[in-house]
């Protein structure tokens, strides 16, 4: 369950009344191109595929021999599969997320693995990202100076179903495949093979976190009272001339969820619009409790340029209480009360204390950090950044702001 509070917003209920028929129309002009090729919607079906979970799930169990994961893939063919690992990764398989180009990394990477106990995961839509295809290339010698001809079985490639070089070299060398689907493009693909291939090898609840995700596309499509997708998508937009966007996560197991957030919000709404305006504003990333010690000064006493998203979890999935300790008496408050509850009062502290600095906050409850919420909650954030796609008249999910980097690397590269 994912519940919205804007108690510090006030004139948020008339606003969404105001603008029911823009968020409306925002919503049937996305889902009218459903369907259409190129119109990149395909992760709105992700929840339902059942038959990629099948084919994930029997991969899975004939490789029990799996100890280390190695994911090769960087943006959105690594963060959502980092986030959840971190999250609910049941330690059972080591996981290694090589989505950089670093050489001393790479290097201590290699000496600490066993490649007889190792799977390689290469995961790139296009098939030709040169961070990946690199550390590809480096791990493919590894195995195949390990392990000769065995190499192949200790390789699984995660690509487009049927263009680029990965799922070309795939085919020719007959290696384990799993399909992107061409209409999901990489930072809505988490839900994809992308990241289902790692989470089974994780132990994650794909189910759960797939039928979390089903109630987020039921919900975005229902009533607008209840379109929750909707009213976050606006508070964004009536928030569009504050230039930051904050997203602060109170769960240590989601740290890395912000990152993925800031990937989706910023490479899909940063550009310029169809009269060639350039939008956007900038998500930054913040975890509580730990930046109430850091950045939460700034948000406090700096420049009142902030909406602030806070993720707040209502009940622990287990909790633990804080013991008594003699002759710590600046503990005292503490003692019997439960980490949960000091979690929860930070975050309503924080919320309380950011409202009072004027700047404008509200709150995405989430009920558990379990898979079943946080696949609610990813779902609902890839309908936030669709729908503001449609609102401030931008193509959500192309980036052609990024291609000019990659062809200056290749041309420095000779
Ligand atoms: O969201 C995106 O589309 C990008 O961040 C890509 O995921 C990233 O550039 C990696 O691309 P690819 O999966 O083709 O290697």
């Amino acid at each position: 369950m994912l519940r919205l509070d804007t108690r510090f917003l006030p004139g948020f209920g008339e606003a969404l009344r105001q603008n029911t028929p823009r968020l409306l129309e925002a919503r049937s002009t996305l889902l009218a191109r459903k369907g259409e090729p190129g119109a990149m919607l395909g992760w709105l079906d992700l929840p339902e595929d059942t038959e990629t979970l099948r084919l994930i799930r029997r991969y899975r169990e004939a490789n029990p021999w799996v100890e280390d994961f190695v994911h090769i893939g960087i943006g959105g063919s690594a963060l959502g599969p980092k986030a959840l690992e971190a999250a609910f990764g049941d330690g059972r398989v080591r996981f290694h997320f090589v989505d950089h180009v670093e050489p001393e990394p790479l290097r201590a990477l290699l000496a600490r693995l066993d490649p007889g106990k190792t799977l390689v995961n290469v995961v790139s839509k296009s098939g030709a990202t040169a961070e990946t295809l690199a550390a590809f290339l480096l791990f493919l010698r590894w195995l195949e100076e390990a392990l000769g001809e065995g190499w192949r079985r200790h390789v699984a490639v995660t690509t487009d179903p049927q263009k680029g070089p990965l799922r070309a070299f795939a085919e020719r060398e007959g290696l384990a495949s799993f399909p992107i689907p061409e209409e999901v493009g990489g930072r809505f693909s988490v839900l994809s093979p992308v990241g289902l291939l790692p989470l089974a090898f994780a132990g994650v609840d794909l189910e759960a976190l797939l039928a979390g995700a089903r109630k987020a596309n039921a919900q975005a499509q229902g009533p607008l009272e209840e379109a929750l997708p909707l009213h976050t998508a606006l508070l964004q937009d009536l928030h569009r001339e504050r230039p930051i966007s904050v997203f602060m996560v109170y769960s240590e197991r989601l740290k890395h969820l912000p990152f993925w957030f800031v990937q989706l919000h910023s490479e899909s709404l940063g550009k310029r619009d169809r009269e060639g305006r350039r939008v956007g504003t900038t998500a930054l990333p913040a975890l509580g409790p730990q930046d109430q010690h850091a950045q939460v000064q700034l948000f406090r006493e700096g420049p009142p340029d902030k909406l602030i998203a806070l993720v707040i979890p209502e009940h622990p999935v287990e909790d633990l209480e804080i013991p008594k300790a003699e002759g710590l008496e600046a503990a005292a408050y503490l003692q019997g009360k439960t980490f949960h509850r000091l979690l929860r009062a930070e975050a309503e502290a924080t919320y309380q204390a950011l409202a009072e600095a004027d700047q404008r906050v509200y709150a995405l409850y989430l009920e558990r950090v379990d898979p079943y919420g946080v696949g609610w909650l990813l779902q609902h954030l890839m309908w936030q950044t669709a729908l503001l796609g449609e609102l401030w008249g931008v193509n959500a999910f192309d980036q052609p702001g990024v291609e000019l980097g990659k062809a200056l690397t290749r041309a420095l590269l000779g």
